[in-house]
């Protein structure tokens, strides 16, 4: 059977793509070029199917212009407003971006603090369309890449709020409306130029209100699961002040009228709320463990404007403000204050969380250090601080980035998305591997129920590699992502790889399955957790000679 190795990928560079080395498949590209990045590239590059498109096309932007028509110093070319040291006093910001520097939260100051999180996100043209002349002062090649608050510093992030600021000066109606917009709306700036210029179109989102559920639609459905009796309180939506926008899910908001001045989570989402709905049911279920994320406090609701529903658009959790193991492992090590012991302490806490979901029936299937939280331990009986607990986040069960994918799900996720994204002629020979091979996949009720954008109340998600999967094979892909993480916390990394679609803050230095500090008796039990992997096989020279670097 030919199963394409996707996992000695590794994508390195930040703000532009090297190639290395001459490949066939992308035209117009010169070997050793330097390509800009985009979200184009990053689609074409980040997935499977790359190894069976048609030569991919990359239009150098470089040639479109002469120099002079490029230069920094042609006075045309002169964004100051994307400039950081540009003063003007903005009425919005910029807290973080998604999609690959197409969406951007952008939070409207003057509004605070009595601004509900409607999530409604500004959205961009995508690098290859900003004008060359534009790019260097907007840093499109950053923008693709970067997502958490390091983006309000980019020339784009301050490019967007100039076009705002001017837009919502001139019509001080939007401002006041922007409160009554349906959950989700979108801001679209749909051409970049001049910021006073710009076009700017609100769509209100009423298509993503029409799919949110009242609290009744789903306490029908769980009513054999979850008696009305344990929902946690609701809450309405304005009651909530949004503080600010940290991830694409996660809002830090405030209830003053039920909590003072604490700070809470709200997630929620602006695309699919049926994984919304799952993770909501799966927290509601799972009986408490002291590792894994306690029950919502609240259940989130907003009127929609048609039909006068009460949709619930999110939940309320405590807010850990120690933040996660992505950030927590790098910097600890770095600072020398990872100690054994509290490796040791978090390696059995993540392992007692696993088991204790394992046991309850279901799976965790987005093993990684960023859904480990941190949480401050009680004082011991001498009162002496111990260091801090971890946490088990998200549960919508939507499975992991590839790097993570054990081999029981990985080659069924390649073969998905083979299937799913190229047309019916290209992609014959690897329909009928799934077919073969995964016999439960061509299942079409199963099928229509996974796709359909509608909540269904699927038993364990969507996740079709994962629930395809028998309770001990379900066991050996979580062992498996158990040891990559063991791996993370002994040499104190954030990720088992470098990855350009998920850029991070602590960027890792040093690749899984290298090692440098984990003591021995621990490489032993990372082997026999990922033995089956094929990072291990692409550790002689001449496999590693074999991967093209990107
Ligand atoms: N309760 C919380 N307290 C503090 N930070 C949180 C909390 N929940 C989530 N986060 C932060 O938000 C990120 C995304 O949350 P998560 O629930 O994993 O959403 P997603 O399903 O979108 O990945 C986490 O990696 C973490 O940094
Ligand atoms: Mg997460």
């Amino acid at each position: 059977m030919y199963i394409p190795h996707w996992e000695c990928w590794s994508l390195e560079a930040y703000s532009s793509i090297y190639i290395a080395q001459s490949s066939s498949r992308f035209s117009k590209i010169s070997p050793d070029s330097i390509m800009d990045i985009s979200l184009s590239i990053i689609h074409e590059i980040g997935f499977p199917t790359l190894a069976l498109h048609l030569p991919i096309t990359v239009v150098d932007i470089s040639e479109k212009l002469s120099s002079w028509d490029t230069s920094v110093l042609n006075p045309k070319n002169r964004v100051d407003c994307a400039e950081p040291t540009c003063t003007s006093k903005l009425g919005w910001r910029i807290d973080g971006s998604a999609d690959e520097g197409t969406r951007f939260f952008a939070i409207p100051t003057t509004l605070l603090p009595n601004l509900p999180p409607l999530r409604i996100d500004v959205f961009i043209p995508e690098q290859t369309e900003h004008p060359p002349e534009f790019r260097d002062a907007l840093q499109s090649n950053f923008s693709a890449v970067l997502k958490d608050s390091r983006v309000a510093n980019l020339g784009v992030s301050h490019y967007i709020c100039h076009v705002l600021d001017h837009w919502s000066r001139g019509d001080p109606n939007f401002l006041r409306s922007l409160r009554t917009l349906p959950f989700g709306s979108k801001i679209i700036i749909p051409k970049i130029t001049s910021p006073k210029y710009s076009p700017v179109h609100v769509i209100p989102a009423h298509d993503l209100e029409r799919n949110l559920l009242s609290v009744r639609a789903l306490q029908v459905p769980w009513k054999d699961d979850i008696l009305p009796v344990s929902w946690p309180p609701m809450v309405d939506i304005y009651e909530l002040q949004l503080h600010a926008q940290i991830h694409d899910s996660i809002s830090l908001v405030y209830i003053p009228s039920r909590h003072r001045d604490e700070i809470l989570i709200f997630k929620s989402t602006a695309t699919e709320p049926r994984f919304l709905y799952h993770e909501l049911k799966v927290l509601l279920t799972l009986p408490p463990h002291p590792n894994v994320l306690s029950k919502p406090l609240y259940v989130v609701a907003k009127r929609c404007a048609f039909g006068g529903k009460n949709a619930v658009c999110g939940f309320i959790l405590p807010y850990y403000s120690a933040g996660s193991l992505k950030e927590a492992l790098p910097s600890r090590a770095l600072n020398g204050t990872l100690t054994l012991n509290t490796q040791l302490k978090w390696a059995c806490q993540i392992t007692a969380a696993l088991l204790h979901v394992h046991s309850a029936g279901t799976f965790y299937a987005d093993l990684k250090p960023e859904n480990i939280l941190l949480s401050p331990s009680l004082p011991d009986e001498d009162y002496n601080s111990i260091d801090d607990d971890l946490i088990l986040i998200d549960f919508e069960q939507r499975g992991n980035w590839f790097a993570w994918s054990a081999p029981e799900t990985l080659y069924h996720e390649y073969l998905e998305i083979i299937v799913s994204s190229l047309p019916p002629e290209k992609t014959a020979k690897f329909a009928h591997l799934l077919s073969s091979y995964f016999p439960a996949a061509d299942d079409v009720r199963s099928r229509v129920e996974l796709d359909s954008k509608k909540y269904t109340n699927p038993q364990h998600g969507y996740c079709a590699s994962w629930i395809r999967l028998i309770l001990a094979q379900q066991e050996s892909a979580t062992v498996h992502a158990l040891g990559k993480l063991l791996w993370c916390v002994f040499e104190g990394q954030a990720n088992v790889q470098h990855s350009i679609r998920n850029s991070l803050r602590y960027e890792p230095d040093l690749e899984f399955p290298a090692f440098r500090r984990t003591p021995e008796k621990l490489r032993e039990l990372i082997y026999l957790c990922t033995r089956d992997t094929a990072e291990w096989r692409c550790q002689t020279r001449e496999r590693r000679s074999k991967i093209l670097r990107i």
